[in-house]
């Protein structure tokens, strides 16, 4: 196992924030975990095991050692009553894999086409895009227990997934490293086209034809495109923070004062608003702070539009937390993980 040092992150964060590793290993197979335990550099509380990159916000030179986890493999497990179980190994990237099961006629994650990052992190924040999260179709995890040094699978009831959650980032956060994703697909296609416009786009391409899952993949890679910058020419994490959710009381005081005011009632009677809406209403599309802006198509999105210094981030953050509380009394959220992680808004 080769060790670099002062190895540059820039090109391994989608955000594209300037900062460094001390130390850098890459895991090409699963079975590296058992050498990687062993380095001097190695230290369970600071290991960053990096994926895509695309859910992280490098505050500065990271004092510790990073794992590039770009273990790869597909591979089917087995299949029963419809659904065919697939395996593929975390360093898989996350659009390449959906495209693999949609060629193979599997159906349960076109919705989720385009997002980027890795399978191995999919989980970890339970990814999630029109009307449908990941956790819907995960069987189970593969993960190296850091607390015994074995591999462990946990099913889908332990990984405790909720919206944008699970427990790899509670009870579970520093002691699991993913390595694998297993998913239960489907063999018969049911589409799930309920959310926003996705129905309009999908059946205008379709004209009438039987919808299959790759035209809704393509549909959502259609909305996509049209409102969240691709990381490659415009740095981003995606949505920068999580619909907040709110009890009942609070949303019906809201939507009195906000009658359009979008908003989604959850099972347990609490109600989740649109974080972008709010930003939105507060007029902060195109809102810059040094090379930091808000993107000026969807206000959930931070975007990197001028060589952006990790604290233009910061400040951008906090403006528009502080903001959205003084208009609506809301608190928002970062969904990306700040390192190290004593910044937060
Ligand atoms: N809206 C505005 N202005 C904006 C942005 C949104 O008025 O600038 C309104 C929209 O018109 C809509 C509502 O807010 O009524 C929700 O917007 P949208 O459908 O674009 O979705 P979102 O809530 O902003 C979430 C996810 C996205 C996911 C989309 C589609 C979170 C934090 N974000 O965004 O996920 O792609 O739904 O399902 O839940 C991500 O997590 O990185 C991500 C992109």
């Amino acid at each position: 196992m080769q060790v670099m040092h002062d190895v540059d992150l820039t090109p391994l964060n989608t955000f594209g924030l300037k900062a460094r590793a001390r130390d850098f290993a890459v895991l090409e197979h699963e079975n590296d975990l058992y050498e990687i335990v062993k380095l001097p550099a190695f230290d369970r509380e600071s290991v960053l095991w990096l994926g895509g990159g695309s859910n992280i916000l490098l505050m500065r030179d990271y004092q510790g050692l990073v794992v590039h986890v770009k273990n790869k493999g597909i591979r089917e497990l087995s299949r029963s009553d419809g659904l065919v179980y697939i395996e593929a190994q975390a360093g898989e990237v996350w659009h390449d894999f959906v495209l693999h099961t949609l060629e193979a006629g599997l159906s349960g994650l076109e919705n989720l086409s385009l997002i980027p990052g890795s399978v191995g992190a999919s989980p970890v924040q339970n990814i999630g895009a029109y009307g449908v999260e990941v956790k819907d179709v995960i069987h189970s995890v593969r993960c190296f227990d850091l607390d015994t040094r074995t591999f462990v699978t946990l099913n889908n009831a332990d990984c405790r997934f909720s919206y944008r959650e699970s427990l790899f980032k509670q009870a579970g956060k520093g002691r699991y490293v993913i390595t694998a994703v297993v998913f239960a697909l489907s063999e018969t296609f049911r589409p799930n086209v309920r959310y926003g416009d996705l129905a309009a786009v999908v059946e205008q391409a379709c004209a009438g034809r039987k919808i299959t899952a790759k035209d809704v993949s393509d549909a959502v890679c259609f909305i996509r495109s049209g409102k969240l910058p691709d990381p490659a020419t415009l740095g981003n994490v995606g949505s920068f923070f999580k619909n907040p959710v709110v009890d009942a009381e609070t949303a019906q005081k809201l939507l009195a004062q906000h009658p359009a005011m979008p908003h989604y009632p959850q099972a347990d009677g609490s109600v989740k608003l649109a974080a972008g809406w709010l930003i939105d209403r507060c007029n902060l599309k195109g809102f810059q702070i040094g090379g930091a802006a808000v993107h000026n198509k969807q206000a959930l999105v931070l975007v990197n539009k001028q060589q952006a210094e990790a604290q233009d981030v910061y400040a951008l953050a906090q403006h528009i937390c502080r903001t959205v509380q003084q208009a609506f009394g809301v608190a928002l959220q970062a969904e990306p993980n700040w390192l190290p992680a004593d910044f937060h808004v």
